[in-house]
């Protein structure tokens, strides 16, 4: 897309070096050489809406940072966005607002089980899910997507049938899936529901991806399919992904049944922590108030990155399978008919393509051979990585042809 006859740029590079952000600073931490290209962690390289950029100038001209707390105003914004784009009523008393979606989820492991419990999960899936889990001493079980045709699906058999084992007590469930892109259907999700409902397994729905969803396909938020499910499902969401916000850590959890809600507001309490951030709170609201067509014009930009990746890789490194993305700005590259192992692939990758991707057995096992990467970023900068990529592997796909 040209930025003609259009009111924001996603196209010029923003050099973000030098603002201590993970994804350019920090190579050394991770164990990457320098001057990569970087296309990994899940932030964007577009500057956010103007009214949010607004709202944070004037509080900064104000200076005054004091105790904060989010007002009617703040809470009408996000049940507003959630009425208007996914059709589901919030009550205000539903909303816990929490720094991050990582903390919210460790958090229900914290108030939902005990030390020993276990906690369904399915890989290839973000790694954190694993690791609030493990880092709290509970057990992860894991019932792993299946890779059918160009997408992935729950293989239901299963998932009920370890949710059926009384030892676990929750299910993480990523909805948009990163990192196989999936917008789960309503089947889908009713089935998953249902099967928690008949376990007694408490079900936390991570829907931070939820407004990045491609083609006629629609986000279902799962509590709002049935009143049942309401009782027993924890919604995370937040602006972070949505409107590029993730380093202000302000989220957005929805329980509507009160007996979950007390015990989730408890185990937050009882880590002292207490008033939300003061400008993270401003960005959302302004978010959720002004940032519509900013967020339709990204969408559309980063839609015409996934059909370019799409084109070039077909064209230029057909070895390369696209897992069909069907939301998210994450892109699912099954890598594996390249013939390479796992650690040579993502040493060419690094080494010789100088572009930092996720390695895909970051997100457990079931990744191995597949790489994910990050589209959100300027046309220009995802074709310098993508020929990068080419000149690292043709070499590779040459040989085994
Ligand atoms: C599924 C999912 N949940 C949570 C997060 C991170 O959320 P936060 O930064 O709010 O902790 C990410 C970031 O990539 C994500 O993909």
């Amino acid at each position: 897309m040209s930025s003609v006859n259009k009111k924001y740029d996603f196209d010029t590079v923003i050099d973000r070096r030098g603002t201590d952000c993970l994804k350019y600073d920090y190579a050394k931490v991770f164990g990457k050489p320098d001057g990569l290209l970087s296309l990994w962690v899940a932030d964007m390289d577009f500057q956010t809406a103007p009214g949010i950029t607004d709202v944070i100038k004037e509080a900064a001209e104000h200076g005054i940072f004091g105790y904060t707390a989010p007002g009617e105003a703040y809470d009408a914004a996000v049940k507003n966005w959630y009425q208007k784009h996914f059709d589901w009523d919030i009550q205000d008393e539903w909303i816990i607002k929490t720094p991050g979606v990582v903390f919210a989820l460790a958090t229900a492991v914290r108030a939902f089980t005990n030390p020993g419990d276990r906690v369904l999960i399915q890989r290839p899936v973000y790694y954190p899910f694993s690791s609030v889990v493990e880092d709290n001493e509970r057990q992860v079980v894991n019932s792993p997507l299946k890779p059918v045709g160009d997408h992935y699906e729950m293989d239901f058999e299963d998932l009920e049938e370890k949710l059926a084992d009384p030892q676990v007590k929750l299910m993480l469930l990523c909805s948009p899936h990163n990192p196989v892109g999936r917008v789960w259907t309503k089947e889908e999700l009713c089935r998953v529901e249902e099967a928690c409902l008949a376990n007694d397994v408490i079900l936390v729905s991570d829907e931070i991806h939820s407004d990045f969803v491609w083609g006629d396909r629609k986000h279902h938020i799962l509590a709002s399919l049935d009143k049942q499910f309401e009782e027993n499902t924890v919604i995370c969401t937040a602006p972070s992904k949505t409107f590029n916000l993730a380093g202000l850590q302000t989220s957005n959890i929805f329980i509507p049944n009160r007996d979950l809600r007390y015990r989730y507001k408890k185990a937050i309490e009882r880590l002292g922590l207490f008033n939300p951030n003061q400008l993270g709170l401003a960005a959302c609201r302004a978010a959720y108030e002004t940032g519509e067509d900013w967020l339709s014009e990204a969408k559309a930009y980063i839609f015409g990155n996934i059909e370019f990746t799409r084109e070039y890789l077909q064209k230029n490194l057909p070895q390369i399978k696209l897992i069909e993305p069907e939301g998210t700005y994450l892109l699912w590259l099954d890598c594996r008919a390249l013939g390479l192992s796992v650690k040579e692939l993502n040493e060419k990758i690094i080494h010789d393509g100088k572009v930092w991707l996720d390695a895909g057995e970051m997100f457990g096992p079931e990744g191995e051979g597949f790489q994910r990467i990050n589209v959100a970023c300027p046309r220009k900068y995802l074709t310098q990585a993508l020929e990068q990529m080419k000149r690292a592997l043709v070499p590779v796909g040459i040989k085994k042809a």
